[in-house]
C-alpha cells in the first residue's frame, strides 16, 4: 500500500509494546503476581472476595510505572503522531501511561489507567497517582473505602468502544503491536478493520492467536520493529 493512499492509521497496542520498559506481560512467563495468575486478581468477583488484595495488586503496578520510562516503541510512534498530525489514532489496552509519556496525543485507554480512581459511591473520576489500599477518602464526596482502580476488569464492558468502531471502519491501515489476541473485543478489531478495507500488519515476538487475519505479520521486538515501520511509513511523505 502506497502512503498516499493513507489517510486514517490505527495502532493498537497491548502489553508487549511496554516490555522492553520493564513492565511484565500477562501471558509470559513472569505473568504472575505474588503467586496469583492476573486474571485472578483483575475481575469485580476477586474485587468482591477481597478489595484490599486486588488494591494492593494496583497499588504495586502503579508505584512500578514511576520506575520505568517509554522505549523506542512507544517514542516511535509519537513520532508517528508528530510528523503525520491527525493520521494516528492509538487505542491501547495498556493500563500504563507510556504512550502519552512518550508524547503521543490520540490515546484511548479501552481498558482504563493505572493512574485514574473511580469512586463507586459518587462516580467521578480522579487522577490518582498514590495508592489506593490504605482507602482513602474520594477527593469529590469525600466518602472512604470507596475508590477503585480505573480498571477495566474482566466480564466488564471496554471503554471507548464506539468511538474504536468507528475508527476501525475508517482505518486504512491497521497495527496491531505486541498483543496475543488472547482478549475479546481488541482481538477482534483486526477483522473489523480488514472487512472494512484497511490493510492490517502486526508486530509481535511471535505469531498471535489472530495472526491468521493480517495481510502481514511481523515477528520481532516492539523496539526494532516499530521505529523501522515507522521509518518507512514517513519515508515517502513528500508524495503526498
Ligand atoms: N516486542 C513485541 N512483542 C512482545 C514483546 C516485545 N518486546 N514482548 C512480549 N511481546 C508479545 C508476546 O509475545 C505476547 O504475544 O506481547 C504479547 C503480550 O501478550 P499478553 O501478555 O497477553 O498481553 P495483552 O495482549 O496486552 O493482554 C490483553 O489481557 O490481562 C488482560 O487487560 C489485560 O490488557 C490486557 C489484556
Amino acid at each position: 500500500m502506497h502512503q498516499r493512499d493513507i489517510r486514517n492509521i490505527v495502532v493498537l497496542t497491548g502489553a508487549g509494546i511496554s516490555a522492553e520498559s520493564g513492565l511484565a506481560t500477562f501471558r509470559g512467563p513472569d505473568g504472575l503476581w505474588e503467586g496469583h495468575r492476573v486474571e485472578d486478581v483483575a475481575t469485580p468477583e476477586a474485587f468482591r472476595r477481597d478489595p484490599t488484595l486486588v488494591q494492593r495488586f494496583y497499588d504495586a503496578r502503579r508505584a512500578r510505572l514511576k520506575e520505568v520510562e517509554p522505549n523506542a516503541a512507544h517514542r516511535a510512534l509519537a513520532r508517528l503522531d508528530a510528523e503525520w498530525p491527525g493520521a494516528l489514532l492509538i487505542v491501547t489496552q495498556n493500563v500504563d501511561d507510556l504512550h502519552e509519556r512518550a508524547g503521543a496525543r490520540r490515546i484511548l485507554h479501552m481498558h482504563g489507567e493505572l493512574n485514574s480512581a473511580w469512586c463507586l459511591g459518587c462516580d467521578a473520576r480522579a487522577r490518582w497517582t498514590d495508592e489506593l489500599s490504605s482507602q482513602p477518602p474520594c477527593p469529590a464526596c469525600g466518602a472512604e473505602g470507596m475508590l477503585r482502580p480505573d480498571i477495566v476488569w474482566f466480564g466488564e464492558m471496554p471503554y471507548e468502544m464506539e468511538r474504536i468502531d468507528d475508527a476501525l471502519r475508517d482505518a486504512d491501515l491497521f497495527v496491531s503491536i505486541g498483543t496475543s489476541g488472547a482478549v475479546y473485543p481488541a482481538a477482534g478489531f483486526v477483522q473489523t478493520a480488514r472487512y472494512c478495507g484497511a490493510r492490517t500488519l502486526e508486530m509481535n515476538l511471535e505469531p498471535s492467536l489472530g495472526s491468521t487475519y493480517f495481510h502481514e505479520t511481523r515477528i520481532g521486538a516492539a523496539s526494532v520493529l516499530v521505529p523501522e515501520f515507522v521509518d518507512e511509513m514517513l519515508g515517502n511523505r513528500t508524495v503526498r
